[in-house]
């Protein structure tokens, strides 16, 4: 056991529990004192398979022994051709030609890059609470907290920022919001930035960091009609959303459109670094060699990791368990809203759900939310907070999580709300 102490661990990362964690093992994860925790966050929606997932650590193992580093540069590697046919089977046909990086930022500045060298135009449009990354270049991008940007600026210039149809924060019907929402994005093309400058529009289907918030329908279709209406690229962030996560395999399936250019990571490795742009071909063809890349980017035992982890989502039919879990976790916590007013809002996709709290006058409740956390910490299971408030609990199962801990992680959530 090592002796280090977290005195020389950063500050900058932001520390939810004091635990440390020796293993994991599908829903659970294990600290060195011995207790074990049901991890509803997943890592951040990342271990969507589970944690060790059995063929997910075999295929590791298998590509450790045979080669861990293949630079896709120097010498393509069979692993990530064969990401690319799995990948194929579950996305879009239209997008057929795939980049790899590491990490969600990496693939969310190369989607912006493509856009820019795709259109020959300049800015970009995203949407208000919308989280992309830490980069300079995507913090950039993200509006769903100041915390990311602030003592940082100035940004990115060419970033115009447009609004989300955040039904329980407007307060408004879901269509009025909608209707809102893309009359403000009309306006922001005719009076900030136009159409023949705006290279992309950039959108979580469903926003993670900044709440959990399911946008109504209408409101993608209207995205995608006013992009195609201006020749302006629809760049789809599916890095939370993605891989299962909402039950279908990505986000904008939900809403019956289709991204020019779609990026993922988290989920696709089951926990190891990979992400991705993938955008039609005609697109990437404007990406000249060169302009982009990384010298890990794709990596060999990323991509074998990937691969097992779509084959273990389609063989375990892990799309339909996270639609029937998904769906008593709503129910579930549907009920307890109905006993407990705090609990303002609860909304999600899948398994990708959020319960938002709200004080007894009607503001955000950050303190009730972040109890309710610590006190679920106590007695066993890890959640996380989100939104511009943090008043949000987003509860992110594996999709491989069972009945009877859904029923766990509920009445463990139901005692702490109940204490509030
Ligand atoms: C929607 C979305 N985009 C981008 C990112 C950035 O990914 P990473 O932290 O891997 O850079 C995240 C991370 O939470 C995310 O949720």
């Amino acid at each position: 056991m090592t002796t280090a102490s977290f005195e020389h661990v950063s500050p900058v990362w932001t520390r939810y529990t004091d635990f440390v964690v020796t293993h994991g093992e599908g829903s659970y994860l294990y600290a060195r004192d011995g207790r074990r925790y049901l991890d509803f966050t997943c890592g951040i929606a990342v271990t969507n398979t589970g944690h060790a997932h059995p063929r997910v650590v075999a295929a590791i193992r298998e590509q450790a022994g045979k080669l861990i580093h293949g630079q896709a540069n120097l010498a393509m590697h069979e692993p990530m051709l064969a990401l690319i046919d799995s990948l194929r089977r579950v996305v879009h046909p239209s997008l057929d030609s795939y980049f790899f990086s590491n990490s969600g930022a990496e693939a969310i500045e190369g989607a912006l890059k493509l856009a820019r060298a795709a259109t020959g135009r300049p800015n970009v449009i995203v949407f208000q609470g919308s989280f992309h990354g830490r980069t300079v270049g995507t913090m950039s991008l993200t509006t769903s907290k100041t915390v990311y940007r602030a003592g940082y600026q100035p940004l990115m210039p060419g970033v115009f920022v447009a609004p989300f149809p955040y039904v329980y924060r407007y307060g408004w019907e879901p269509k009025t919001t909608v209707d809102w929402c893309l009359e403000e994005l009309r306006f922001l093309l005719m009076t900030q930035t136009a159409p023949e400058e705006t290279a992309a529009m950039l959108i979580e289907p469903i926003l993670g960091e900044g709440g959990y918030v399911v946008p109504p329908p209408g409101f993608l279709e209207g995205v995608r009609a006013l992009c195609d209406e201006h020749g302006i690229l629809l760049i789809v962030d599916e890095i939370q959303s993605g891989m299962g996560r909402t039950g279908r395999w990505w986000g904008y399936e939900h809403f019956g459109i289709v991204p020019d250019i779609l990026t993922l990571a988290k989920g696709i490795a089951s926990g190891l670094p990979l992400s991705g742009v993938i955008a039609r071909e005609e697109l990437m063809e404007h990406w000249k060699a060169g302009t982009h890349g990384g010298t890990f980017g794709g990596n060999v035992v990323a991509c074998a990791a990937g691969v097992a982890t779509i084959a273990a989502i389609q063989e375990e039919h892990l799309l339909e368990n996270a639609r029937a879990r998904g769906l008593q976790l709503m129910t579930g916590l549907g009920h307890l809203q109905e006993e407990q007013p705090r609990i303002g809002d609860v909304r999600g996709l899948g398994l990708m759900v959020g319960a938002e709290f709200t004080a007894p006058d009607g503001k955000p409740d950050k303190a009730a939310a972040k109890q309710v956390v610590h006190e679920c910490l106590d007695q066993g299971l890890m959640l996380l907070t989100c939104g511009p408030w943090d008043n949000t609990i987003r509860v992110i199962p594996p999709l491989t999580v069972s009945e009877a801990e859904i029923q766990e992680g509920l009445a463990i959530f139901a005692g702490a709300v109940r204490r509030l």
